[in-house]
């Protein structure tokens, strides 16, 4: 006899838990109101709290279930916004001692409690199935497991760090933590993480199931270990050998944040206290450092760019939302670097893309690059054979305007040429509809320049995209006096189903990110004319938390690139934009960066590979030989200030919408440090009157550089912050 009984009525209850009893088997279903994701705050905890209280009592439960009611969520992890509330180090150790108890309960209690996951299952949440006594997961794409709390700058606070190692293994459990990352189902169950995996039609079934097993005793109820290699466990079961597996995890930790980030050394000692002193007081000192982590300004910095980009990703874009037309076909002109890395992202969201260059030799080059960037994802395992063969069936290739009668977008990114550009604009718009928006990806040339000589300049846009264009996050749209609102709000919308972060800016040479870029790389290059060394200077804007140093990057990006975009931004700003000597005398050497095999670095290592600063670039700057000492503290002041300068006058001229579009911009496509929230949260960490007093410090050595601009002077007056 099948007794499903519906009972919400968990005594104060917040309505997000419902409870139905099948059978003896309680199926509690997580569905919080009003939100698109399941998150632990505080009603929820204590609606779980009901739950155990009730499952304690009742002793015709015999098993929980414990599932979501979202369509592709499980939890979300923790409550951010009651997170961030926090006013002190003691406040967020008790919240995590809250967790852990609660948990605690979960683990404990009465009646075992199976959990069924289908879509994310993150921090808090996973915390959760940790605690419990029998995880399944679905074999669904959205089904991924993570602790994303270093992520955020703090660590699991609800018993991760003590019980994920002893699941799934020391070093497995390290790397989950260390670097937040999602693991996917398959992945989860072979590492042990989870004890099933089940297709979505059945996970129901299936959880029910195994809590009637597990309260008939048929499946034992204590946790399973991970089958690990013999390697892994000879290792990980001695002392000497876990040192050495803490001390491997330090060493990596501090290489990859040059000490800037301490949640992932916190997370360490509390992992290992669980280790050495038991696991009291590792679930103690969990609790005091995940307080500790919760009051740094690292933390507060990156849930702030977390805030940030979930803002972003609501923004249509436009000042009134307007509908965006659908992107179902996509015409790229150009299929060098970046028109076969848009392809390729495109192709993975279902575009149809028509990819056009000069020749059928380029053609065939660029079809090929769109074939490595999503054959990576094959390899990868992200996606299956077929999804890969779906994807790239979506990409073809031309050399007229075949093809691009029907397109609803237009990106052009052919070479770096104004004249160029106009005229591929004028060929395009002969062939697609006269409703299809077109799109440059020039990173300098001002949009209005180009739109001149387009017939419908309303429908002309910028979308900046960075390189590569698969890996980095950010999207920088361009609209000019002319373009439409329609044109705009596609262009964002699209841009998000690409998956990017998009930031809208208003026209201008450089518009928000390669200007910025400009300035901090040309600052970078006037201290070599000065005779800073090569190495030095990377070495401290790295330390300073770039994630490479900006002579590095000129290499990078090319020197003639480089070249061209100063020339362009010196046209247009003067002197204080001028490029450096040392930029200007390498490139007429005929240097272009890494791709030409030559630049301040050595690229002649087997398959390219970056090598040491190349000395015999010494002999073509200014002092030549000869290096100038300049403290580490200057290098990284001249370089970071030009930037955030410069950021400020694109906020005060109207390029930039919003300190926050400016934050993100920066953070997300030219690697400005995360852990600094942005040039903006930056200028009100150090205080902007400072800030100001600095700039006319150096002003007053370099003029016409690092005069302040405008508008933090007149802040810096008012006293006023920019959040
Ligand atoms: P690229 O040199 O790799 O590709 C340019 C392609 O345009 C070449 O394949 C060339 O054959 C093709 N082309 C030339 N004339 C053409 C025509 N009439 N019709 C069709 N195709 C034609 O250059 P890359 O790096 O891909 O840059 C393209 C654009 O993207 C430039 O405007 C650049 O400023 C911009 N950009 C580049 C970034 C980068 O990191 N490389 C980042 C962001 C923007």
């Amino acid at each position: 006899m099948s007794a499903a009984a519906p009972d919400t009525s968990l005594p104060n209850g917040s309505g997000a838990l419902s409870v139905v009893i099948e059978n003896g088997i309680a199926v509690a279903t997580l569905d919080v109101a009003g939100a698109s994701v399941n998150t632990l705050g505080a009603a929820v905890m204590s609606d779980f709290a009901a739950l155990f209280d009730r499952v304690e009592r009742d002793t015709t439960i015999r098993a929980v279930v414990l599932m979501s009611g979202k369509t592709e969520n499980f939890i979300a992890g923790a409550d951010i916004e009651e997170f961030v509330a926090l006013g002190s180090a003691q406040d967020g150790e008790a919240l995590s001692r809250t967790g852990q108890s609660l948990l605690r309960r979960l683990e404990t209690l009465r009646a075992p409690v199976v959990v069924a996951i289908h879509g994310a299952c993150l921090g808090g949440g996973l915390e959760a199935a940790l605690a419990s006594a029998y995880r399944i997961v679905t074999d669904h794409p959205k089904s991924v497991l993570a602790l994303p709390e270093v992520q955020l700058g703090i660590i699991p606070g609800a018993g991760g760090t003590q019980r994920l190692p002893r699941l799934v293994g020391l070093r497995a459990a390290l790397d989950m933590i260390l670097t937040g990352r999602n693991v996917r189902s398959k992945k989860a169950l072979q590492m042990g993480l989870v004890d099933e995996m089940v297709h979505p039609a059945i996970l129901r079934d299936v959880a029910l199931d195994r809590a009637r097993q597990l309260a008939d005793g048929t499946i034992p109820r204590r946790q399973r270990r991970a089958s690990r290699s013999a390697a892994s466990v000879v290792l990980e079961s001695n002392p000497l050998g876990r040192a050495l597996v803490f001390r491997q995890a330090r060493a990596g930790a501090l290489a990859k944040t040059h000490g800037n980030y301490p949640a992932p050394l916190a997370a360490i000692d509390a992992v290992k206290a669980g280790f050495d002193l038991g696991s009291d007081r590792g679930y103690a000192e969990e609790s005091r450092l995940f307080g500790d982590m919760a009051m740094t300004d690292v933390s507060r910095q990156l849930v702030f760019l977390f805030f940030a980009t979930s803002a972003l990703k609501k923004d249509p874009g436009t000042p009134v939302p307007i509908a965006p037309r659908p992107v179902r076909k996509l015409g790229i002109l150009g299929a060098g670097f970046m028109g076969s890395g848009i392809a390729a992202v495109a192709a993975m969201q279902g575009t149809v893309v028509r990819l056009k260059d000069a020749d059928p030799a380029r053609v065939a080059k660029g079809l090929k690059a769109v074939s490595d960037v999503l054959r990576e994802r094959l390899t990868k395992k992200q996606v299956t054979h077929r999804q890969f063969e779906d994807q790239m069936v979506l990409v073809g290739g031309t050399t007229d305007y075949s093809g691009f009668s029907d397109v609803d977008l237009v990106i052009e990114a052919v070479f770096e040429d104004r004249a160029l550009k106009e005229r591929v604009l004028q060929e395009a718009e002969r062939v697609i509809p006269s409703d299809a928006i077109y799109a440059s990806n020039t990173s300098t040339i001002p949009i209005a320049r180009i739109a001149a000589s387009s017939m419908r300049p309303e429908q002309v846009l910028g979308m900046h995209f960075f390189s590569p264009v698969q890996k980095m996050p950010l999207l920088e749209v361009i609209m000019t006096p002319r373009t439409s609102g329609v044109a705009t709000a596609t262009a964002v919308a699209y841009g998000k189903q690409l998956g990017k972060h998009v930031i809208v800016v208003s026209d201008g040479p450089g518009f928000y990110t390669t200007r910025t870029l400009a300035a901090f790389m040309n600052e970078a290059g006037y201290l070599l004319d000065e005779g800073v060394a090569i190495d030095v200077l990377d070495r401290a804007l790295v330390e300073f938390g770039f994630p490479v140093g900006p002579i590095t990057l000129m290499d990078e990006v090319g020197l003639d690139v480089g070249a061209k975009v100063g020339a362009v931004l010196r046209e247009s700003f003067g002197a204080r934009l001028a490029p450096s000597q040392a930029l200007a005398r390498v490139v007429a050497s005929g240097r272009q960066g890494r791709k030409g095999g030559s630049g301040f670095y050595r690229y002649d290592a087997p398959g390219g590979r970056k090598g040491g600063v190349d000395e015999s670039v010494y002999a073509l700057l200014p002092t030549g030989v000869h290096r100038t000492e300049i403290p580490v503290l200057e290098l990284q002041q001249r370089c970071v200030l030009a930037m955030v300068n410069e950021a400020a006058r694109c906020l005060e001229e109207g390029v930039l919408h919003s300190a926050r579009d400016g934050d993100v911009g920066a953070v997300f496509g030219i690697g400005f440090p995360p852990f600094r929230g942005g040039p903006f949260r930056y200028v009100d960490a150090v205080g902007i009157a400072h800030i100001v007093r600095q700039l006319e410090v150096y002003h007053g050595r370099f003029a016409p550089r690092f005069e302040p601009a405008r508008l933090l002077v007149e802040r810096a007056a008012q006293g006023r912050r920019f959040y």
